[in-house]
């Protein structure tokens, strides 16, 4: 198939990307395993608690293929933990991507057999994720969204059982004086 040429945009007042066909929102209730302090018994409300949206451009998953996102994540914590995204791996583990942070204050993690890395994403600061890095975005601002666009090879993939079975050395918690600190796993 043929891709034609087409256009989108990062809308800064409904905090998604204008164009985009894919919408999701991720609930307290989808991140259960990935929460240090998770209460198995949580309430209702909690649980339906909007922890981020994503806003993402399809195209054809072919290699040659550029996918884009706009996420936003809200600003909060669950038992000091700063809301974040899941995180993933790529399937295909040569797939690199980037980050271009646009509003707001956050950390994005990377994990890799190279370590443990992290990089603050800021408004106009550009994080290049290389093949191989599992990734995880952080809003650590407790008053404000976080919002930045991700754009990355189609045909990557999402591997999200790569953060389960060798989760993040680090976690990110509200801090009174420092604003933030990391815990270690
Ligand atoms: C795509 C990518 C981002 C994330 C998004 C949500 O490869 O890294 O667009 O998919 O920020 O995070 P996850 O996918 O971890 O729920
Ligand atoms: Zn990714």
């Amino acid at each position: 198939m043929t891709q034609l040429p087409f256009v989108t945009r990062i809308d800064n007042v409904n905090h998604t990307l204008e164009g985009a066909d894919n919408f999701s929102e991720t609930r307290l209730k989808d991140m259960r395993s990935l929460y240090r302090y998770w209460n198995s018994n949580e309430d209702d409300a909690t649980l339906e608690t909007i922890v981020y949206r994503v806003s993402r451009k399809d195209v054809p998953t072919e290699p040659g293929e550029l996918l884009q996102c706009i996420t936003e994540i809200l600003p909060g914590d669950y038992h000091g933990e700063f809301f974040m995204t899941k995180g993933h791996g790529h399937k295909q583990r040569e797939c690199t991507e980037i980050y271009l942070g646009i509003a707001g204050y956050g950390l994005v993690l990377m994990q890799s057999e190279n370590g443990f890395r992290f990089e603050e994403l800021l408004p106009g600061r550009a994080i290049y994720i290389p093949g191989g890095w599992n990734h995880r975005t952080v809003n650590i601002d407790p008053q404000q969204y976080l919002l930045f666009y991700s754009i990355w090879p189609a045909n990557s993939g999402y591997d999200y059982e790569a953060v389960i079975k060798n989760p993040f050395q680090y976690r990110v918690f509200r801090d009174t004086t420092q604003g933030y600190r990391f815990e270690e796993r």
